[in-house]
């Protein structure tokens, strides 16, 4: 089996899998696991080891389903007027959430929580339980620490984000729509990892290291 099928198999199993997106976008490569895996040694894994924002990507569906907005359409601020990303069109952010049973909600408890009820949410209206924006208000408060990300409507037809790219994942290996990703740092330089410095951290760990351009030539 190739290098494709052996990540699609650890991810079925609720494993990581870094993932770099293209060297002509962000340049980066995100720790991706699926939100349902969580644990708070996860979450300790995400901010020691990768570094960079943990953030919970849904697919446009669910997000709509339950009422999260992309943010950039709500802020009424002139700082989100205008948009200008260098590498992409617009922002796959929605709202910081945490779920109601948290404290501060930053701890590895804490965040492990908010990501795996956030897991079981996305199940719940996936399942087509009458489930929308006043259920997922009992369930989770706003603002939180742990960044919601919307999928492109369409996927990686539409957008070429680690936000699409982990929902492919996700759908091709029959999971529901709820992927968490974190972006890979260098501790050295504070810059992205560089991809092979990811490959030898996925290789010292046994993790699956994935392009792209590979996900997209198989899943879209
Ligand atoms: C949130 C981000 C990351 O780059 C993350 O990978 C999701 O964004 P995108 O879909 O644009 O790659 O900005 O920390
Ligand atoms: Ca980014
Ligand atoms: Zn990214």
């Amino acid at each position: 089996t190739g290098r494709l099928d052996r990540a699609l198999a650890a991810f079925r199993a609720g494993e990581p899998v870094l993932i770099h997106d293209f060297d002509d976008r962000e340049g980066e490569t995100d720790l991706v696991y699926p939100a349902g895996a969580v644990t708070p040694e996860a979450v300790a894994r995400l901010r020691n080891d990768a570094g960079g924002l943990i953030c919970v990507a849904v697919s446009d569906a669910v997000a709509d389903a339950v009422g999260l907005p992309f943010l950039e359409d709500q802020i009424d601020h002139p700082a989100a007027a205008s948009h200008d990303l260098a590498y992409d069109d617009r922002s796959s952010f929605s709202l910081p959430v945490n779920h109601r049973d948290t404290f501060t909600g930053i701890t590895d408890d804490d965040r492990a929580r908010t990501i795996t009820e956030l897991a079981s949410m996305v199940s719940t209206v996936e399942a087509g339980v009458d489930y929308g924006a006043e259920e997922f208000a009992a369930e989770f408060r706003a603002p939180g620490h742990v960044h919601v990300l919307r999928g492109a409507p369409d996927g990686l037809a539409d957008r070429l984000g680690h936000t699409e790219l982990g929902l492919a994942m996700a759908a091709e290996t029959d999971q529901p729509p709820a992927v968490v990703v974190c972006e890979m740092l260098d501790d050295e330089t504070g810059r992205a990892l560089s991809t092979e410095a990811a490959r030898e951290y996925a290789r010292r760990n046994g993790f699956p290291y994935v392009e792209g351009e590979e996900l997209v030539e198989a899943l879209r």
